[in-house]
């Protein structure tokens, strides 16, 4: 036995996690699936986990619902469903099994479990954040709430349940401005995603009143980025998430959540491609268009790389780490994603946000 091999062994404790012959039969077909994107030499290193974790899952009745940013081996080899904020909010709230693994970040998990109290749901990793939901307490939405009596909020799923419990509706970027318009008022508290309330602005008359928060993935890229990138691949199609800065948008051909992105990807098949997001995305759309070419400037997610197959492994064998919410407070948020929930899908926003209409009607505010 190899000093690895002896190494796995005591990592999973009982677990063997050598890549057996067995091993190499029963994953082949992910191998298969993956092997576009993951190098040959990789997969020993995977497969025992993909295995493992996949008879677990069999064995103790969980399902692991992965986010689009996920890395292609836990997106392709272990997730039972994949999508993105609002469809994964979703297949929480109808799946039977009892045990949900979040393959995401915590908000994520709060969410699923929000939205089904009584199944376990884990997180491989509790330091699994986000920038947006970290700008902003429920105290700070009591207080805007204070100075503006009456404006109703709409909170991205993006935030705590804390901040979602305080909110009226919330929001992804799926639905970011039929959320907005389905409340048949004029003005909006939209917290805390400054980008994605300053491009929704440019889609809607409703005015919007928001928060300085800011993904620290998006708000990387820049209009410059974008000049390059046309001038070095002429003919490819921009694709932009809505947690970009407007000029970014402004110079995209199409914005939408990740899932709508796939979406444009697998109906208009551009011969040439870049998805302004997370690094992950090319990997996990390319699996499924081998023909298309990515091009590849993109931003990590630090949180979203936390989760690995090691630490879903773990998260299985352990039932660790549980997410548990304050049962007013999950009442209270509850109200605000069942109402979001309750929605008719989407239309999808493309081609792109509006962003010829400057977005004058925002209004940026910092509660001290
Ligand atoms: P989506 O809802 O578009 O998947 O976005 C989630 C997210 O965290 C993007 O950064
Ligand atoms: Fe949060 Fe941005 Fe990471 Fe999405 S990409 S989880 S918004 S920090």
């Amino acid at each position: 036995m190899t000093q690895c091999e002896i190494n796995h062994k005591a990592d999973a404790k009982s677990i063997d996690l050598s890549y057996t012959p067995e091993v190499q039969k029963e994953t082949a077909h992910l191998y298969d699936k993956v092997s576009h994107v993951v190098p040959e030499i990789e997969w020993p290193a995977f497969a025992p986990y993909v295995k493992a974790i996949n008879d677990l899952k069999k064995e103790k009745g969980a399902i692991i619902l992965a986010h689009n940013y996920m890395t292609p081996e836990i997106f392709n080899c272990v997730a039972d469903f994949t999508g993105d904020s609002l469809q994964l909010a979703k297949l929480a709230a109808e799946t039977d099994a009892q045990i949900i693994v979040q393959a995401g970040v915590h908000f994520m998990a709060e969410t699923s479990k929000i939205l089904s109290p009584d199944k376990t749901v884990l997180i491989p990793d509790m330091k699994a954040g986000c920038s947006l939901a970290e700008s902003i307490t429920g105290e700070d939405v009591r207080l805007l709430k204070q100075k503006y009596p009456g404006v109703p909020v709409v909170s991205y799923v993006n935030t705590s349940a804390d901040v979602k419990a305080e909110s009226d509706i919330c929001c992804t970027s799926s639905n970011a401005v039929q959320v907005v318009e389905s409340l048949g008022v004029d003005r909006v508290i939209m917290t805390p995603d400054e980008y994605l309330a300053k491009n929704v602005a440019t889609m809607t008359d409703v005015e919007i009143i928001t928060w300085k928060g800011r993904c620290e993935v998006h708000e990387q890229f820049t209009y410059e980025d974008i000049e390059e990138l046309r001038a070095a691949n002429p003919g490819i199609k921009v694709l932009a998430h809505p947690e970009c800065p407007p000029d970014v948008m402004a110079a995209a051909d199409f914005a939408g959540s990740t899932s709508d992105m796939i979406g444009y990807v697998q109906n208009e098949k551009p011969d040439s491609v870049v998805l302004v997001t997370e690094c992950s995305m090319s990997d996990n759309v390319a699996v499924e268009n081998p023909d298309i070419d990515f091009i590849r400037p993109c931003n990590m997610c630090p949180h979203m790389k936390r989760i690995t197959l090691q630490n879903i492994l773990h998260s299985l064998q352990h039932m660790e780490h549980e997410v548990l919410i304050d049962e007013d407070v999950a009442a209270r948020a509850r109200e605000a994603v069942q109402r979001m929930v309750d929605l008719p899908a989407p239309k999808v926003v493309g081609p792109k946000f509006k962003t010829n209409q400057p977005p004058a009607q925002v209004e940026l505010v910092a509660v001290a």
